[in-house]
Parts: structure tokens; sequence; C-alpha cells
């Protein structure tokens, strides 16, 4: 597809935005417009300072907008104007009503196909670039049928593999890119269009086409399994914990079997991101709507067990400390849901941090890019909290660190300066097993990790 094309994407978001980028950087000869609803986000991807931050995001977008890559929030024109439309707006779990807590909530998707064809003069593909439940491109080609002149639309499913912090290195080299259409000529054809497009910079075989219904089921399983080996990893944990095996070994002897694969095998005090939970909460709701209760069972085990491991991460910090953290402080080193983001959705910090509070501790947050969103995730709670750029101010008179980011920044500090300027005894809790464990220890740490048994004088 190279002859210019007019591509717009609706929702300016952590998808949305660095696709289109990316897009726009290997495809000069398409212009590319993204539009969203709220004006103050849409006016900070124009301006100096972009609203996320995001490895590399920063350089691309510099160096395309205003050429053939444009944000706004007009979006009759837009609509009016463009060939391909990619749908990219917030899939989050539905929170009233039939479903509420589970399913997903679909009131933005469907605006935007209302819009679509309110504003439509001519004939377009329709991209599914958000999460969806399966069937979700049937519900989108009936309201796009319901146009008084007929105009074609061809709705193709090319959900997102992106994970936030390597954002523009996956979209740049994907694993990747999965294209699901009709399997009618013109289905096809579109297809064909979109394939196309990604052709630009994605070599061939990594394109993988499929019926419609397995692209929109795939995108939730995929996340599904990803979240289900983080489960696995954190269950062993626990165990390891109990018998004295160690998590990072058994990690390694299990991952090295390539039919296992060494990836996502890091226990953790629990995963987190705005999608994990919500994708699998679909999924299990999609599940018992069609009777399956034994299948839906299996996914909410994945994350009955990630709620399990962040409360079990509080207990171990309260049975170590003495069963009292009343007046205590306690460091948090991050509180992003992962390293590289200042994104916080379902990071497992906030609900480590209403914990502490509910135990009466006094918590001092540290992260390098999350401290806002922290702010917003803590505000209305009742109890101490004080907010610190340095993590050095974090630890100073601190009882204990409890590691919940795995930011590269927190395994290079001076750990002597930091024990040096705690309250003794002083505690590592790392949630993330980032640290040097006997290092710290020999500095006079007590170290908790996970899975692995505690260096300490009190275990
Ligand atoms: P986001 O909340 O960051 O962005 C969505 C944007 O859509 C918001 O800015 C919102 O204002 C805008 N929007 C909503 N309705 C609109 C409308 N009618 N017109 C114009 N703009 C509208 O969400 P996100 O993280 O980018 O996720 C988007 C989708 O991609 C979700 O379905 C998510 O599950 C999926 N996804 C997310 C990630 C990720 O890493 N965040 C990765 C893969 C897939
Ligand atoms: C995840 C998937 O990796 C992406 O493929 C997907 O596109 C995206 O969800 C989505 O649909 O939103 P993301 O949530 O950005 O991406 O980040 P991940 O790297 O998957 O990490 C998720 C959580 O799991 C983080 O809290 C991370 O710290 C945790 N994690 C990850 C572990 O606890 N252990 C691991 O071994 C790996």
């Amino acid at each position: 597809m190279n002859s210019p094309k007019k591509i717009l994407c609706i929702g300016a978001g952590y998808v949305g935005t660095p696709t289109m980028a990316v897009i726009a950087r290997h495809c000069p000869q398409h212009k590319i417009t993204v539009v969203d609803i709220n004006a103050e986000r849409s006016a900070q991807w124009n301006s100096d300072t972009l609203p996320s931050y995001e490895p590399g995001l920063d350089e691309i977008v510099k160096a395309v907008r205003g050429k053939n890559l444009f944000f706004t929030t007009d979006v009759p024109p837009a609509i009016r104007e463009a060939d391909i439309i990619f749908v990219s707006v917030n899939t989050p779990t539905k929170q009233f009503g039939a479903g509420a807590g589970m399913a997903a909530d679909l009131q933005y998707w469907e605006r935007t196909a209302r819009q679509i064809l309110e504003h439509s003069k001519s004939p377009k593909i329709i991209v599914e670039k958000s999460t969806l439940p399966v069937k979700t491109a049937q519900a989108m080609e009936r309201i796009l049928d319901a146009a008084a002149a007929p105009i074609r639309f061809d709705v193709l499913s090319n959900p997102e593999f992106l994970a936030e912090g390597t954002a523009i290195e996956d979209l740049e080299h994907p694993d990747r890119v999965l294209i699901g259409s009709q399997e009618t000529i013109e289905g096809l054809a579109a297809r064909d269009q979109l394939v196309a497009l990604y052709e630009n910079w994605v070599p061939r075989d990594r394109i993988i086409t499929s019926n419609i219904w397995s692209s929109e089921l795939s995108k939730l399983v995929a996340n599904a399994f990803l979240a289900q080996r983080i489960s696995s990893i954190n269950a062993v944990s626990a165990l390891c914990e109990k018998t004295g095996a160690d998590i990072s070994e058994v990690a390694l002897a299990v991952g090295t079997d390539h039919r296992v694969g060494r990836y996502f095998l890091n226990a953790s005090v629990g995963f987190g991101g705005s999608c994990f939970k919500k994708d699998i909460l679909n999924l299990v709701y999609i599940c018992r709507h069609y009777g399956l209760h034994e299948a839906a069972d299996y996914w909410n085990g994945v994350l009955k067990i990630n709620d399990y491991q962040t409360e079990r991460f509080v207990l171990n910090m309260l049975g170590a400390m003495h069963n009292t953290l009343a007046d205590k402080q306690i460091a948090l080193f991050g509180f992003a849901f992962k390293a590289n983001t200042g994104d916080t959705r379902e990071s497992p910090a906030i609900l480590v941090a209403r914990r502490l509070l509910d135990e009466k501790a006094c918590v001092a947050i540290t992260d390098p890019k999350a401290l806002d969103n922290a702010r917003k995730d803590l505000a209305g709670l009742s109890g101490r909290i004080r907010y610190e750029e340095d993590p050095y101010a974090a630890a100073a008179g601190a009882d204990a660190i409890a590691v919940l980011t795995e930011w590269d920044l927190y395994r290079g500090l001076d750990y002597a300066k930091i024990f040096a300027a705690m309250n003794k005894p002083a505690f590592v809790f790392d949630g993330r097993n980032i640290l040097d464990h006997h290092a710290l220890h020999r500095l006079g740490f007590n170290v908790y990790a996970i899975g692995k048994s505690p260096l300490s004088s009190f275990a």
C-alpha cells in the first residue's frame, strides 16, 4: 500500500500514539492524524512535554510531528478524509450493570463506531486496535451497516502486543503483527491493504493473518498466557520460601527447557498494568457467558494467585517486623507497575501502600517517573505519606525499604550510605529480586526476597 493514504487513529493513548508515530516514521507517503476527545492530552502531544514517558517516543514524535503526523481534537473532518481508521480507545473493565467488575466496558468503543457512521462519506477500512471481546467486530459491522446511504466499511482486527517501557522497540521489531479479517473477497482485500502498510518495515513472515474471531481471541489469550506464567512462578515462590529452594534457581532450571522458555519467569510482588487483569476478567466473563465454568475458574485462578502474592508480600513484612508496623517508616522504592514507565495503573504498589497505611505505618514513596500518578492514586487516603524524588531521602530514617518496581537505578545505589541513615534494625523487602541480597546482608540489613530464604537475624 504505497499510494498516499490518509490514516486516522481514534485515541491518542499509550497504544495509539506510539503506533501511529512508528507508522509515520516508516511511511512518509501517508498522512497520519491522531484524534482524542481529551483536549488536554491532545495539546500535550502537540507540545514539548509529551503526556506519557516511553523510551524513544519523544524523538520519533518530534521528528514526524507536523510532517506526516498530526494531533487534533477535531473528529468530523478527520473521519471524513480517512481511508483507514484505527480505533485505539480505552476498553476498561465495566463498573456498572450486567457484567460489572468483569466484562469490557464498550461505551467508548461504540461511540467511535457511531461517530464513524455519522461523519463518513466514502468507503473506509476500520481497524480494531483496542483489545476487545471476541465477536466485537460483528457489533461494529452492525452499527456501520446502519448507514442511510450505503457506504462500504471493512472491519479488521489488528490487536497490539506492545508492552509499556519497550513500546517503540516492540513496534519497530514485533514478534508478529496479527491481522484478522472476514474471509470474503472484500475482507481479504482490506486485509491485504493493512498487510502492505506493515510491510513498509515488518518482514512478511512476521505478519500473521487469520479469521477475525481468532485474532480478537488471540489478544486476550496472549495476555492470559503471559500473566499465567507470572502467577505460576509466584505460586512456586511461596513454596520456595517454605522449603529452602531458591526461586531464581528453580526458574532457571525450568526455563532452560526450550519448550518452557526463560522469559516471564521473574517472581515478583505481583503483576500490574492496565491490561492483564482486565483482559483476564474479560476472558473469564466470556467463558462464563458460554457456560464454560471450569475454563473460567482456571483463568480466574491466575488473578487469585496475583492478589495472594501481593497480600503475602505485605504479611511477610508484617511478620518479619515483629507483627507491628504502627509508626514504622517504610520507604517504597518504585511505584510504577514496571520499570521504564510512569504508568501506575493496577500497580501492586497501590495495594502495598494501602495495606501499609492500614497497618498505621508511615510511607515514603520514591519513583523516577511515577510520583505524579502515585499522588493521584493515593489521594484522599488517610495516613502519613511522603513523596520523595530522591531515594536516599525516602530511606533516611526508615525502618524498611520495599522494592516494588525493578528500576535499574535501585541496583546502583550506595546501600552502605542508606543503611547508615536508617533506623535499626534495618530491613529490605525486595519485591522484584533485583538487589544483591548477600551484599546487603553483609552491610547489616535483614533481607527478605521473593521465593528465597531470608538473610536475617530474625528469621
Ligand atoms: P488510554 O486510556 O491510554 O488511551 C485511550 C484514549 O482514547 C484516551 O486518551 C481517550 O481520551 C481516548 N478516547 C476515548 N474515546 C474516544 C473517542 N470517542 N474519540 C476520541 N478519543 C477517544 O488507553 P491505552 O492504554 O492506549 O489502551 C487502548 C487500548 O489498547 C485498550 O483496549 C487496551 O487494552 C489496548 N492495549 C493497551 C496496551 C498498553 O500497553 N497500554 C497494550 C496493548 C493493547
Ligand atoms: C503486557 C504484555 O506484555 C503486552 O504484550 C500487551 O500488549 C500489554 O500487556 C497489553 O495488552 O496492555 P505490559 O502490561 O505493558 O504489557 O507490561 P509487561 O512487561 O507484560 O508487565 C506486566 C506486569 O508483569 C508488570 O507489573 C511486570 O513487572 C510484571 N512481570 C513481568 C513480572 O512480575 N514478572 C515477569 O517475569 C514479567
